[in-house]
């Protein structure tokens, strides 16, 4: 009997880690062959060589780029060097991009800056929020924009327990945004732990100084947040669950599930297009990239969403590359007529659509 049972029980683990590696590897690698796809006119940006994770675009046309992060287990190429809020005019024929200064008294040597969101408030002001990693905690970083003399100047940063873990922002107000959890641990080995348990922990948490309350959550890597043009509705990109959720935002600032829609592909960042509502989507096709193969290194992917809440969406997968031009590619911001896709690590690629 005592033998049957322990056969048995090696039988459950068995089929248990045999499940776990089945789902794991189908949440870190994607089935399909990346293909190249590319686009008429594209350049690499000149002046962006170590990441521009998050870009936002105003809309006259001024970009804000977010570079230089360093993330647990995740490639840098250049460690040593701090990270920077680069700008670039994109009026411009050949847009270049400069950094921010960045006012006294801000701890610029630990600035680590990932998922950035802008705010126009009154009188035009423009706030830029950034999250930022000093020694590897999350806090976010409210900042004013002065265009006369391209410098940021520092507001407030803000952390909370629920902001444990942070990877990027929307924001709704000069002092109030959602933000992702990408982990619930904050621990290095804890967040490995975590990641290849697949737990789906991470959650969407909403900030003001009033009040704070998790607000969606059940996602195995929170990531990408923003927000339709009418303000009504949120999307978040679930990275390892490779899916967009769409959430009704309501006045006390709950939401409420609307809808998914399932992809073949790691989604990192959503822009949203202030005019057509499309949501554009940085991606990062093939496996995962946390173990860094210059050999093999990982792709970029950007897709297109139309009419998402139409009952047929329409989804165009409009670039892909194979880590030849550029590496993991993190968002796809659009203005007029051009594209401007940026990557955790790697460079920044500037198309015509
Ligand atoms: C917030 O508003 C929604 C929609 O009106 C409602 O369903 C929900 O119960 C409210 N939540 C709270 C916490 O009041």
């Amino acid at each position: 009997m005592g033998k049957l049972l322990a056969l048995a029980l090696v039988g459950i683990v068995g089929a248990l880690i045999g499940e776990r590696t089945v789902s794991l590897r189908n949440r870190f690698c994607t089935s399909r062959e990346v293909i190249p796809k590319r686009l008429p006119n594209c350049h690499l940006v000149k002046g962006i060589e170590f990441g521009s994770e998050d870009i936002e675009i105003l809309p006259n046309g001024l970009a804000f780029v977010s570079s230089g992060l360093k993330y647990p287990g995740l490639k840098s190429f250049a460690p040593g060097k701090r990270g920077e809020i680069l700008l670039m005019d994109l009026n411009e024929k050949n847009p270049r991009p400069t950094e921010l200064r960045i006012s006294r008294g801000f701890d610029l040597a630990s600035f680590n800056p990932h998922g950035i969101s802008t705010f126009i408030g009154e009188d035009d002001v423009v706030y830029l929020f950034v999250v930022n990693h000093p020694q590897s905690k999350s806090t976010v970083e409210l900042f004013q924009f002065v265009e006369e003399d391209n410098s940021l100047v520092h507001l407030k940063t803000i952390r909370h327990e629920l902001l444990q873990s942070v990877n990027n922002i929307v924001a709704l107000s000069p002092d109030s945004f959602y933000a992702t959890n990408d982990h619930y641990f904050t621990h290095f080995f804890m967040m490995l732990l975590e990641m290849l348990l697949g737990l789906p922990w991470s959650n969407v948490v909403y900030y003001s100084p009033k009040e704070v309350k998790e607000v969606a959550k059940g996602f195995y890597f929170a990531n990408g947040i923003n927000i339709s043009p009418s303000g009504q509705y949120i999307y978040v990109a679930d990275f390892l669950g490779h899916n967009i959720h769409v959430f009704e935002k309501h006045a006390n600032l709950s939401l409420t599930p609307v809808k998914v829609l399932q992809f073949d592909t790691h989604i990192d960042n959503i822009v949203v297009d202030p005019y057509t509502g499309d949501l554009w989507l940085g991606c990062i096709p093939g496996g995962l990239f946390f173990f860094y193969d210059p050999e093999k290194p990982p792709g970029s992917e950007v897709f297109r969403i139309q009419d998402i809440h139409s009952e047929k969406p329409i989804v165009t997968q409009v670039y892909v590359d194979d880590g030849s031009v550029i590496q993991a590619s993190s968002v796809a911001a659009v203005h007029t007529n051009k594209l401007f896709i940026g990557t955790i690590f790697h460079r920044a690629l500037f198309c015509d659509l």
